[in-house]
């Protein structure tokens, strides 16, 4: 038995949280700081998780023994390392990779670079610097147009720019190089070969020797209908995702999930915890778009409820580095997950707004992502507010229970987008 702590407090830890509580190994469960929904399966504790001495204070204080650390920031700051060598944490498991393994999502750099020397088919690229800059704005010249400009670091999903026009990316490229238009995160800018296809993410859960290929989801990005104005967190996902054929799953797995694992390995890069990578079919070949060092949010919120595994058990094989002695077994069952967000979102929106009729989803589940409690009420606290999760035999089965479920729950300013899984049901009526 075992006392469990979840660092976060989106949707993304609430569907890890809600999928460990259904362990049967689990004596405590506990998330920091967590948000109104992780309160229903677990304890929440106030403590910030990139604060790593009020972490190791907590950790300590709750006689905890394994860590699943949620989101890229206390990872990419060093969180595992910090672990390893406390003296009062070594005997605590961590779901995560080493700082090392974490500037796969840290630096875009390093991810390009990791990958060319282990062959694993992506965007090509060339990288650029302040010294550098008239070197980046000349081969802008040579690259056609669309032009994909990224900054190295973490940018909270806004350090990607998508330009036609090259007079505008010669600009962008100097913005974010001198003026530090994305802070120090631009001090280095990746510049990409435009990919066209259809994305997807598939997850990786590794012990740094063996590794699970958890169910794979699409994520829809955008704001608007139909894939229409800004990009967001995530608006709502699917998983399985039809065009991830066994044949297709195939070619990920040993031209980029095999790759990726035994390069981590040779190159001694301590990495135990899962990894998301974004995937673009490109005629029916897939390349890498990212790394993430973590679970995708919304998309945890639809393969959470796609294992029928206990989550706990896979993560104490990961620890102890047996993770090829368990087992993995997936609902076939489709997973539909709709997000219902503030007013204004993803630019500014309020928080506080009451939220009715919780219990009235009674064919989904119902993940918090920005919630908190406030005396006997339960209001916003996010652009991203609820992500529902639902299973059915179609995707129009199980997102239309997504749906039902985000009209009969109330708060001031609700929107979602009603076109999730469209594209994917069009998609598979062709075929
Ligand atoms: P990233 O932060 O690297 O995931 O990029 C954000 C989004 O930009 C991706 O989800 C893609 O939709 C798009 N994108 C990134 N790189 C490329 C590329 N080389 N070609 C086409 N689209 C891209
Ligand atoms: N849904 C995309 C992400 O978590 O980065």
């Amino acid at each position: 038995m075992m006392n469990v702590l979840v660092l976060g407090s989106g949707g993304r830890e609430h569907a890890i949280s809600w999928k460990l509580a259904q362990s049967s190994h689990i004596q405590s469960l506990f998330i920091a700081p967590g948000n109104a929904g992780t309160a229903t399966v677990g304890t929440n504790l106030d403590v910030d998780p990139t604060d790593f001495k009020a972490v190791r204070k907590c950790v300590v204080e709750n006689n905890i023994q394994l860590v699943v650390v949620g989101p890229e920031d206390p990872l990419v700051k060093g969180i595992v390392d910090f672990f390893k060598t406390d003296k009062n944490l070594q005997g605590v498991g961590i779901i995560g990779p080493s700082q090392v393994g974490a500037q796969l999502e840290g630096s875009k750099d390093f991810a390009k670079k990791f990958m060319q020397r282990h062959h694993i088919p992506t965007a090509k690229y060339a990288s650029f610097t302040k010294e550098t800059v008239e070197e980046g704005v000349a081969f802008l010249k040579t690259m056609k147009t669309p032009y994909v400009l990224k900054a190295d670091g973490l940018a909270a999903g806004k350090g990607v720019l998508i330009i036609e026009d090259l007079k505008t990316a010669q600009d962008e490229l100097r913005s974010m190089l001198l003026n530090e238009k994305f802070g120090a995160a631009s001090n280095t800018v990746v510049i990409e070969e435009f990919l066209k296809g259809i994305e997807c993410s598939v997850f990786v859960l590794t012990d740094g020797h063996s590794y699970k290929i958890l169910p794979e989801a699409k994520d829809y990005k955008r704001i608007g209908v139909g894939d229409t104005g800004l990009n967001t967190g995530g608006m709502g996902a699917i998983s399985p995702v039809p065009f991830c054929t066994p044949e297709f799953m195939d070619k990920i797995e040993s031209r980029i999930i095999i790759p990726t694992i035994k390069g981590l390995k040779a190159e001694e890069i301590e990495y135990k915890g899962f990894i998301f990578i974004g995937i673009i079919k490109v005629g029916n070949d897939p390349y890498v778009i990212e790394y993430n060092c973590r679970m995708g949010d919304p998309e945890t919120e639809v393969v959470m409820p796609r294992i029928k595994s206990d989550l706990l058990n896979l993560l104490e094989g990961v620890v102890t580095q047996t993770l090829s002695e368990c087992d993995l077994h997936v609902d076939d069952r489709v997973c539909s997950t709709v997000v219902t967000v503030s007013k204004g979102y993803p630019e500014s929106y309020e928080k506080g707004k009451e939220i009715k009729g919780l219990h009235r989803a009674d064919e989904a589940i119902v993940f918090h992502s920005g919630t908190k409690k406030s005396g006997a009420k339960i209001v916003t606290n996010g652009g991203r507010v609820l992500a529902i999760s639902a299973y059915g035999y179609s995707i129009s089965d199980a997102t239309r229970k997504s749906f039902d479920a985000a009209e009969s729950i109330e708060y001031s300013g609700k929107y979602f987008r009603e076109d999730i899984g469209k594209d994917l049901i069009k998609m598979l009526e062709k075929i």
